[in-house]
């Protein structure tokens, strides 16, 4: 692809953007030569106050990795090395490979369309109580599964049959279009299981509000029922965990989310539109008849999981099961979800392969071998992370570890920050510092390792978390055990591409996908 030309250009902007660093660098020249050192290889420099995201949006160009002066301008850190050999790599130089990639954005945040009064955005401390809801049934659904050991399966035994079958929502969506004529329709988008749903009119007793216009089916010449005695109406047993229901002989959904919040309505069949030239003319979704939760105004849930119902199964043909996504690194930025045939080989991203303890379930699961704090691997044996296992869930806000693994963290990151003031904690997080007092503050990077040899650096967006400056928190918990399993959340996933290639049986992680 690239000729003399564009090698040359490539050459200078890289020689410009070291000499730029270098100079950026020399400020630090004043300290003593090993705590210089110290500092750049294993602390990151925070600006306390990007750690309350901006009431403005700040869009990220859809396509950040094509235009490398454009992303280095949004660039507020300064990671200057890294996010060089990453431009120059540029694993999106690829023009023959078709994709569909469509803008994430926070919810409740500036860049959302959602983000109005009419829709109250919840506290801190109720996405974090939303957040142990969905982790409570992460854990129910798995351990009724994976019945791996005697502890796990005695465990199961004792979860009420109906609770957890599947899990609440997430912060993230996207915009997608349904229907002949097209509507637009903002949905949750997350790796969770299940199908994907939107409300459709006429509501019968109850819809909670949403911002755009209730989808209709019967304004759209493109829509069908799905009779009961399709065979796709007998799969929603396991993708929803609920037997579906007849009416008229209309296959009849229904779920319910570990938070009372559920839906259900008519199975249908309809012409999902992700960009003009992606388009699917039967896709599968729920016609939510009966809807009700903390859907914060959007207009249902697009899955992402393993089932054989869900959007990445449906859509198989054209992209084979790959798909990526970068979340934003503060409410008010924006990123991506793309899905395109071929996982990207660019040398950025280093994949982990899926691990074999959920296979058969819908989740990703990966093998947690490590964690590194400072630049210092934590001395935890990796049975501690073998026997509980891990997923990614890009809807579980905040990474959840093994006790064990937890109380190693924790020690190792209180260790590095004793220079600065500890608060009390709230809700789940319970170390958290006042940073009132500071500008900018020196954090640990922190590191996961996993199989494969792949080390994934934590932005410095996915260290904290901050209630207020004066109460800004280590984003993480402990499960209340060493056994539930454990889950990569979607704080410390922040500005990661993450690709998901299902039919490779792997998942890859590369720096700096979004702002
Ligand atoms: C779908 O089924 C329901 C219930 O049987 C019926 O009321 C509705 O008119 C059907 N819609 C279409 C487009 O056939
Ligand atoms: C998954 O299912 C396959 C086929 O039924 C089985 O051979 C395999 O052992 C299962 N894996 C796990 C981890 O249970
Ligand atoms: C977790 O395991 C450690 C030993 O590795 C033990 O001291 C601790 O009590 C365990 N925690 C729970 C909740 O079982």
């Amino acid at each position: 692809m690239a000729t003399p030309t564009t090698s040359f250009l490539r050459f200078l902007f890289l020689s410009v953007l070291v000499f730029l660093c270098t100079l950026d660098n020399l400020g630090f020249a004043l300290q003593p030569r090993e705590l210089e050192s110290e500092h750049l290889t294993h602390m990151h420099t925070l600006n306390v106050n990007s750690l309350i995201p901006s009431t403005t949006c700040s869009p990220s160009t859809k396509e950040s990795f094509d235009d490398p002066s454009n992303h280095y301008g949004n660039e507020p850190n300064y990671a200057c090395p890294i996010q060089i050999s990453f431009f120059l790599d540029g694993w999106k130089d690829k023009s023959s490979n078709k994709r569909a990639s469509l803008t994430v954005v926070d919810k409740h945040g500036p860049c959302s369309q959602l983000n109005q009064d009419k829709v109250k955005a919840p506290t801190m401390t109720e996405i974090l109580e939303q957040d142990q809801s969905r982790v409570n049934s992460i854990h129910a659904r798995l351990s009724k599964t994976l019945g791996l050991n005697g502890l796990r399966a005695s465990k199961a035994t004792t979860i009420p049959a109906k609770s957890g079958s599947t899990i609440g929502s997430s912060n993230y969506v996207v915009t997608i279009g349904l229907g002949t004529p097209k509507r637009d329709l903002t949905l949750i988008f997350d790796t969770g299981s299940d199908i994907t749903w939107t409300q459709c009119r006429p509501c019968s007793k109850s819809c909670y509000q949403q911002k755009e216009p209730t989808f209709d089916p019967s304004k759209s010449s493109t829509y069908s029922n799905i009779s009961c005695s399709s065979s796709v109406c007998s799969q929603l047993s396991s993708a929803t965990g609920y037997s579906p229901r007849c009416s008229s002989s209309t296959c009849v959904y229904s779920i319910q989310y570990g938070d009372k919040s559920f839906s259900m309505g008519f199975f249908g069949k309809e012409k999902l539109t992700l960009t003009s030239s992606d388009v699917f003319k039967k896709f599968l979704f729920g016609c939510g008849k009966k809807n009700q939760g903390l859907f914060g105004g959007a207009a249902g849930l697009l899955r992402l999981g393993r089932d054989p119902l869900s959007l990445i199964q449906q859509t198989t043909t054209k992209y084979n099961r790959v798909f990526s996504y970068c979340l934003p690194s503060t409410s008010s930025a924006t990123g991506h979800l793309t899905f395109e045939k071929t996982a990207s080989s660019s040398s950025a991203i280093k994949f982990t392969p899926l691990s074999k303890l959920t296979e058969n379930t819908s989740f990703y699961g990966l093998n947690t071998l490590g964690i590194t704090v400072g630049g210092k691997k934590l001395s935890i044996a990796t049975s501690v992370f073998s026997n509980a296992g891990t997923v990614i869930d890009s809807g579980t806000v905040i990474t959840r570890l093994p006790q064990d693994a937890y109380s190693a963290l924790k020690a190792a990151f209180k260790a590095k920050m004793k220079s600065y003031p500890l608060t009390s904690g709230f809700s789940l997080l319970d170390t958290c510092y006042d940073l009132s007092k500071y500008k900018t503050v020196s954090i640990p990077k922190i590191s996961f390792l996993f199989s494969g040899n792949v080390k994934v650096d934590l932005d410095v967006s996915g260290i904290l978390l901050a209630q207020k400056i004066s109460q800004v928190c280590l984003a993480f918990a402990g499960n209340s055990d060493n056994d539930s399993i454990g889950i990569f959340g979607n704080v410390q996933q922040r500005r990661l591409e993450v690709v998901y290639d299902v039919a490779g049986g792997r998942v890859g992680f590369g720096p700096a996908g979004c702002t």
